[in-house]
């Protein structure tokens, strides 16, 4: 059947505003995903179940041999497949899953292919993050008084294990590492933090 002429503008109306809602609909949900409120968020799928419980808590291996630039510089970085061959040349597992996730690391090894591990924190391109500062301030015990990530007074100084925990939670004893429970990173926390510790807050500190 043809339209009739009264119903075309109706119908034009109608495509009018579904594509408008439609649209909406797609920018909550983008925004929504990228960036997740409150910590509710992403514990991305990782290609090998890599466990910081068995590593930290139970064996007590330290952040920085495996983060080793955390110390020295901008990006703590992810270790490379070298590192974890150091000790799974021999170290096999005690359970068959561990096995079976820990061939994955000497295949890797073997096959010269790097593991693709996904993020977990991403700060956007136009903003500048430096580690070391943070490690080497939080854990500088000659200074007085610091404060954490919500103003709190710390009473002591954190080791550098412990000033990890203030922005990322307690990843050691984490099967998976996702954000810290209710907290964001975003930019307001960043500059509260700077302010009550009297850190510069000019744009150009964070933004390149
Ligand atoms: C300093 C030594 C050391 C390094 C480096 C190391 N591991 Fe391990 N890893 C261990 C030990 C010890 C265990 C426990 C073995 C056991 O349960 O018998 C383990 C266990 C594991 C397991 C099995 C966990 C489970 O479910 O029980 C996986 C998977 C694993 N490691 C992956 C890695 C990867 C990937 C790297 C590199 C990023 C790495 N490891 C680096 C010492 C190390
Ligand atoms: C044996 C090596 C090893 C040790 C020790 C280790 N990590 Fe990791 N860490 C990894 C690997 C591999 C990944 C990437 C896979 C993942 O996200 O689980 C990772 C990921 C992370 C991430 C997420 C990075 C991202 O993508 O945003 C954080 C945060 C982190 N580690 C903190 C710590 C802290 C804090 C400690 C000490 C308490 C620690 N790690 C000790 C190997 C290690
Ligand atoms: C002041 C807050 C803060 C502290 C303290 C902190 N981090 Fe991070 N971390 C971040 C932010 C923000 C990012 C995302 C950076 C980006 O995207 O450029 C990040 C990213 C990472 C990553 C993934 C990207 C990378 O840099 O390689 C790892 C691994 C990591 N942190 C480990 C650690 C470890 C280990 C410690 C303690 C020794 C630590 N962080 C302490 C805020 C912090
Ligand atoms: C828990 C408190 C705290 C939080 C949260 C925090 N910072 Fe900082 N930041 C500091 C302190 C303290 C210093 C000063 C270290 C020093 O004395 O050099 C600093 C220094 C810096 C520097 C300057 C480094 C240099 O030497 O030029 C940059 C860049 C920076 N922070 C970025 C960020 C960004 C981006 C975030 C949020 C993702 C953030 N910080 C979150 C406390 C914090
Ligand atoms: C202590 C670090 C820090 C300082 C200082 C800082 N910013 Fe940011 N800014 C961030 C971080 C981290 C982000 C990204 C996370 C977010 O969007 O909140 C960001 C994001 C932004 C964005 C993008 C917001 C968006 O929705 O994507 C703008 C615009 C911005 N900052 C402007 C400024 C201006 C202007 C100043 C100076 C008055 C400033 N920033 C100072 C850390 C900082």
């Amino acid at each position: 059947m043809m339209p009739s002429r009264k119903m075309v503008p109706l119908m034009v109306a109608g495509g009018v505003v579904t594509v408008i809602m439609g649209f909406i609909v797609a920018v909550l949900l983008i925004s929504w995903f990228s960036n997740p409120p409150f910590g509710l968020g992403n514990a991305p799928s990782q290609p090998i179940a890599f466990p910081h419980t068995v590593h930290v808590a139970e064996n007590n291996i330290q952040c920085e041999f495996c983060h080793r630039n955390v110390t020295k510089g901008e990006a703590a970085t992810v270790p490379a497949v070298e590192t974890c061959l150091f000790c799974h040349k021999d170290i096999d597992g005690g359970t068959v899953a561990a096995q079976e996730e820990i061939n994955k690391v000497r295949t890797a090894f073997d096959t010269d292919t790097p593991i693709d591990w996904a993020r977990v924190h991403r700060l956007p391109d136009h903003v500048r993050f430096i580690h070391e500062a943070h490690i080497r301030y939080f854990t500088d015990e000659t200074i007085g008084v610091k404060y954490g990530i919500n103003g709190e007074e710390l009473s002591e100084s954190p080791d550098v294990a412990q000033t990890c925990t203030i922005c990322h939670g307690d990843v050691a004893n984490k099967e998976v590492v996702q954000p810290k429970t209710g907290q964001s990173l975003k930019m307001g926390t960043c500059v509260d933090c700077h302010r009550v510790n009297s850190i510069p807050t000019d744009c150009t500190v964070c933004h390149k």
